[in-house]
């Protein structure tokens, strides 16, 4: 399943987003803020569970969550996008996948992982603001399943069709959502127009 969050403030804030000029700072900023957006919609369908609980008038029934949520960035880019979605559920716990995508084989190659417990028992949320040919997210997305997760969202802020097409064939299961799905890909594996390269944006590299 595949779900793009049309938003006039999403749209207004990934121009910014876009934008050659825009700094670090302004980069890291706007990214939160898309990101704790997408949070509304990307927690639509979390299950709740019915309890009883006193208000200072009487007793009532009322509902919570029923299920813990795990976030996972990919590194680098994904940890832009912390901070929006936990700013919503703070209770949030939070593993990592460390991958970067080898320049010339457009390969992911990973270097690095670390979960909380119980995965199979929660909602895990992996982030990465770029979806371009898909073989990273497409690799975080097994390696959370051999950790035991079950139900998996897919978080990304821009896609390109061929991600969009290589996540749908590779884990049908898993739902993905964007703020945006762009023409193409470039020569260099790029999302055209895109934004660039997320992770320098967002750590001023190069
Ligand atoms: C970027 C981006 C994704 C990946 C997308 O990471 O954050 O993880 O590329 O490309 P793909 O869909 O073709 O795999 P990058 O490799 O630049 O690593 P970084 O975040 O550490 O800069
Ligand atoms: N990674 C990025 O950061 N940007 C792209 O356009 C493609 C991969």
């Amino acid at each position: 399943m595949l779900k793009v969050l049309k938003h006039p403030l999403l749209t207004h804030k990934l121009t910014l987003l876009r934008r050659r000029e825009t700094t670090t700072k302004d980069f890291r900023e706007t990214l939160e803020e898309i990101s704790g957006l997408m949070a509304y919609e990307i927690t639509r369908d979390l299950p709740l569970r019915e309890i009883t609980i006193e208000t200072p008038l009487e007793k009532c029934k009322t509902y919570e969550l029923a299920m813990d949520v795990v976030l996972v960035p990919v590194l680098r880019a994904g940890l832009g996008m912390v901070d929006g979605i936990s700013n919503l559920i703070p209770t949030a716990r939070v593993g990592h996948i460390g991958m970067y995508r080898d320049h010339v084989t457009l390969k992911p190659m990973t270097y690095y992982s670390k979960f909380p417990d119980n995965l199979a028992n929660a909602i895990v949320m992996v982030l990465d603001p770029m979806l371009a040919t898909g073989g990273s997210s497409t690799a975080a997305l097994q390696v959370v399943k051999d950790h035991g997760a079950k139900t998996i969202k897919l978080v990304c802020v821009v896609g390109a069709p061929e991600g969009v097409d290589r996540i749908m064939k590779d884990h049908p299961d898993v739902q993905i959502y964007l703020a945006e799905i762009d023409e193409k890909l470039n020569d260099h594996g790029y999302i055209v127009p895109g934004l660039g390269d997320a992770g320098d944006r967002i750590f001023g590299t190069k």
